[in-house]
């Protein structure tokens, strides 16, 4: 339709009583869009209370409008401007605020962060600048607020313009205005503000018009996750909303994780009047198959030249906000889009914390409302995108118990796994490749080794000690011939690392480096096995004969299959 109107959504984000609601309140009370009982109801209660006007109470008025039914903790209020309309999104508190951007439950494309001239730059205004920075929101007022209170100092206003740019422009966030306001007296909020001559800009209700819309979601690959799947006579409806791109009936369709491929039969209507032949981004539909596999909720619709990702491995930055610390190898559930899958925290690369933006690369857990980079592992192949393609196919909370208690976007796919795994204790080190996985790709079917996620393990860290083609004891000694080197692992945790030297044969399971069982029953067996490596001519070569006579792979190892396909997901062959 030509005369159909845009629809911009704008977040208001800030430290708390900077005036997120006091913005949004008045540039509602100056638009006239707000009804007159509300305003009178405002007054009566800011009178009860020994204040002056709140223009933050207008929001109470649609907030408990929307209360009825409504999951998400953030108010969403409407207005107009002759060019467009406005969702402006005001969420009251930090953790109603994370969770709803993160989880996507609140879809902003532009953001007003607003800082109070008085108290300055504080950590919320850091922290919401990271997350903006993190979602992609380059669309970013600053509003330098309670301007009033300042004596409408511009040289004040220009400390803080230098210091948040100092902070946001190492996030590549690069605020496209800055404007000193004074939301409370209705300073350079629809007019210029005669105190503040010194500015040039315009004022906020002029200067959000030239925010400029993206590209719309219809353009862009076609993303339909399933919902359900009801049988409805003899058909098979497919339900669920299309987040992004087009379909048509006669497309060709591939089904992820699954990878199936089929047409598109018939789009549903409830009265054949609706029916159409085209469905766009937005909306939610009903479709049939040509061929009915068994398709389940979660998985994705999308075209075949244009496929998301699938994996059981992705690179993610996570924030946390779980009362407990996040740590490795715990169980979480994760919710992407319509799936919900088991996962774990693979690996913590990095921690950081967003207000200094300090970071630690050796951290082990991740602390309430810090941000870190992680590997997730789930438990089966999920399909997604990384955010930066596609942000509701790319973003995914975490879900402990019943709580939301982390959400995160994808930035990738785990990356060349170059490095290997290492044990060190001071100056010693051993290199291994127990860790590592090997599979038979199929359809080539050639046996390949892969590298678990390199890790440094020092003394007293647990081990994986099982994988996906291995399954150690959980205690043994590990010997490294070529460096002569014996790491001693107890409980699943690396308890010691010394020299051969000193090492004399304990019984328990002997492995070596790769993680073959060195077959030793008695010290005089170990005796034998060191004595007849020494004659080795040259043990670098590694003799078949004594690979044959001492070595067993597959006591503890197995092979196991893999899509070739899948795995160049998982690590780059
Ligand atoms: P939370 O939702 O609690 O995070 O706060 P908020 O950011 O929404 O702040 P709110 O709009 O509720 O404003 C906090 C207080 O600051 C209120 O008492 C406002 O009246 C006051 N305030 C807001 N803007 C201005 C201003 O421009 N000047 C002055 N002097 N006070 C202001
Ligand atoms: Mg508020």
């Amino acid at each position: 339709m030509e005369n159909e109107r845009e629809t911009l959504n704008i977040v208001a984000v800030g430290h708390v009583d900077h005036g997120k609601s006091t913005v949004i309140g008045r540039l509602l009370y100056d638009t006239h869009s707000i009804p007159e009982g509300a305003i009178d109801r405002v007054k009566r209660i800011s009178k009860e209370k020994g204040k002056p006007f709140e223009y933050a109470y207008l929001l109470d008025a649609f907030e408990e409008e929307q209360k009825q039914g409504i999951t998400i903790d953030t108010t969403e209020i409407q207005f107009r401007t002759p060019k467009r309309d406005y969702v402006i999104i005001d969420a009251p508190g930090h953790k109603e605020f994370l969770k709803n951007m993160i989880s996507g439950a609140a879809h902003a494309e532009a953001a007003l962060l607003i800082i109070d001239a008085n108290e300055g730059i504080q950590e919320q205004s850091k922290r919401h600048g990271y997350i903006l920075s993190l979602l992609g929101i380059k669309k970013v007022y600053v509003l330098v607020n309670k301007m009033d209170l300042v004596g409408y100092s511009e040289k004040k206003f220009l400390e803080i313009e230098y210091e948040m740019n100092r902070f946001l422009n190492n996030l590549n966030v690069y605020p496209l205005k800055y404007i000193p306001i004074s939301a409370f007296y209705g300073d350079n909020m629809i007019e210029k503000s005669e105190n503040m001559p010194w500015y040039d800009g315009k004022p906020i209700l002029e200067a959000i018009d030239d925010f400029e819309k993206g590209k719309g979601l219809e353009n862009k690959a076609l993303r339909f996750p399933i919902q359900d799947v009801y049988k409805f006579d003899a058909r098979r409806i497919i339900a669920g909303r299309i987040e992004s791109g087009q379909l048509k009936v006669g497309d060709q369709i591939l089904i992820s994780p699954s990878n199936h491929v089929t047409q598109v039969k018939s789009i549903e209507a409830w009265v054949e009047k609706d029916r159409v032949d085209i469905v766009k981004a937005g909306m939610s539909v009903g479709i049939t198959v040509e061929d009915e596999f068994f398709n389940k909720r979660g998985e994705f619709i999308s075209h075949v030249e244009n496929a998301p990702l699938v994996s059981n491995f992705f690179e993610a930055n996570l924030f946390w906000m779980g009362k407990q610390s996040l740590v490795e190898n715990k169980k979480y559930k994760l919710k992407l889009a319509t799936q919900e899958v088991e996962c774990e925290i693979f690996a913590i690369n990095k921690v950081i914390d967003a207000t200094t933006l300090a970071t630690n690369d050796e951290a082990v857990v991740v602390k309430t409302n810090d941000v870190a980079e992680v590997i997730i592992k789930t438990k089966e192949s999920i399909a997604f995108d990384e955010f930066k393609n596609n942000q509701h196919t790319g973003r995914f909370v975490l879900v402990d118990g019943y709580d939301v208690c982390g959400g995160g976007i994808v930035s990738g796919l785990v990356k060349a796994i170059a490095t290997v795994n290492k044990f060190v204790k001071e100056n010693l080190e051993v290199n291994v490749q127990c860790f590592d996985e090997y599979y038979m790709l199929l359809p080539g079917q050639d046996i390949q080794k892969f590298t678990r996620h390199p890790r440094v393990y020092t003394i007293g860290e647990p081990l994986p000690v099982a994988g996906d083609t291995y399954s150690y004891p959980t205690s043994f000694n590990l010997i490294d011939l070529e460096n002569q080197h014996v790491v001693k692992v107890r409980n699943s945790k690396f308890e010691n690392l010394l020299s051969l030297e000193d090492y004399s044969y304990e019984p328990v399971v002997h492995l070596n480096t790769l993680g073959l069982t060195i077959k030793l029953q008695s010290a005089d067996d170990y005796q034998r096995f060191i004595n007849e490596y020494k004659g080795l001519s040259n043990p670098k070569r590694k003799d078949e004969f004594f690979a044959k006579q001492w070595l067993n792979f597959s006591k503890y190892r197995s092979i196991g299959f893999k899509q070739a396909s899948k795995l160049n997901a998982e690590y780059e062959i």
